[in-house]
């Protein structure tokens, strides 16, 4: 059921049942963080692995320091310059005030404040962090509006808080900040590379992360359709003008032939192209395309954020022949 009322909201919470939330990124599917029934329900609702942890979503006027053991003053300057907003930031949790049940049993939390003024306002009427995946059944494409989390959990009772459709449209920049001045990024988000290097003074240390991180997946964000992905319009256009079955193109040019009705043009711009992202994935999948082509964006650091949620999200026109063979 879809509402806007905050207060019935904060009820399902507090009665250890999850609600899904509106949020500047995606919608969440939240859980009190000291309800474990409610936590377990959410992990068994997006049918998603016990050792994939939780985000903890703070209002932005508590202190993260009664969650997090220890706040390196690199971190302190990510928040100064980022909170709330879409950035979570993965620090070491403090004993006994972290279910290990949301950190994956591991002695990190992953923390953030959300923007989204109906976020905030539930945070601080219920008065106690919330724990938020994704609303999306593991391994799908995430939500950004209330009817896209209502169809994702077509079976369920699930009381959705309607909070319009969400700002930023991929889910928030991930950081490790591993020392007093060194940092990973885990996930790529809207806040990019670049505006975070500015901050820390200095670049993210490269490599792989010994932690259990997103970025380890290498599907995710997927429609129920095939999507395939090319580097260049030209590609797009000879591989979609070979294409017996109907196509529904996400490109900066639409191929000869193809109908209007099954082309969007992705913005050139990252933060439209990112709002508008899995929003148009989820037309394209219901229409009646039984293909769905898109364009990878330029490998700059403004569309690191939309291209790794593009790459997890789709195949190479190559690796889909394979598997059929
Ligand atoms: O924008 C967002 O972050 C959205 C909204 C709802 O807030 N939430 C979201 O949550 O994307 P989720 O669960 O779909 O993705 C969070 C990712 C997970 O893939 C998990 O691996 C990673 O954050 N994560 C959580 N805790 C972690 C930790 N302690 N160390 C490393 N990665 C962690
Ligand atoms: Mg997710």
């Amino acid at each position: 059921m879809i509402t806007k009322d905050i207060q019935l909201a904060c009820q399902r919470l507090s009665q250890g049942h999850p609600v899904a939330i509106p949020t500047e990124t995606v919608y969440g599917l939240a859980a009190p963080i000291d309800q474990e029934a409610a936590i377990r329900a959410v992990f068994s609702l997006k049918n998603r692995p016990l050792n994939h942890p939780l985000i903890v979503h703070l209002a932005p006027s508590w202190d993260v320091r009664q969650w997090v053991a220890e706040v390196p003053l690199l971190a302190e300057q990510f928040i100064a310059a980022f909170w709330p907003g879409p950035l979570t930031l993965v620090l070491p949790a403090k004993p006994g005030a972290i279910n290990p049940l949301i950190t994956g049993g591991q002695d990190t939390v992953a923390i953030r404040c959300p923007s989204h003024p109906v976020a905030q306002a539930l945070l601080t009427q219920l008065g106690v962090p919330v724990v938020a995946p994704s609303a999306n059944p593991f391994g799908k494409i995430s939500p950004t509006t209330a009817a896209h989390v209502e169809e994702s959990f077509p079976a369920s009772d699930l009381l959705i808080l309607d909070g319009g459709r969400c700002e930023a449209g991929i889910e928030s920049t991930l950081i490790h900040v591993t020392a007093d001045n060194q940092y990973q990024i885990l996930r790529h988000g809207l806040i990019n590379a670049q505006q975070i290097a500015e901050i820390a003074h200095q670049a993210a240390l490269s490599g792989e992360s010994s932690l259990r991180a997103p970025g380890k997946l290498d599907q995710h964000y997927q429609p129920e359709k095939p999507l395939l992905r090319f580097d260049n319009p030209s590609d797009l256009a000879a591989f979609y003008k070979a294409q017996l079955r109907p196509c529904y193109v996400i490109a900066s040019q639409k191929p000869d032939g193809l109908p209007n009705t099954h082309f969007y043009a992705l913005p050139n711009d990252p933060t439209e192209a990112a709002f508008e992202l899995y929003y148009q994935i989820r037309r394209a999948d219901q229409s009646d395309a039984a293909l769905l082509l898109i364009e990878m964006p330029n490998d700059t650091p403004s569309w690191a954020g939309v291209r790794e949620r593009i790459l997890k999200a789709s195949q190479k026109p190559f690796d889909m022949d394979k598997k059929k063979s």
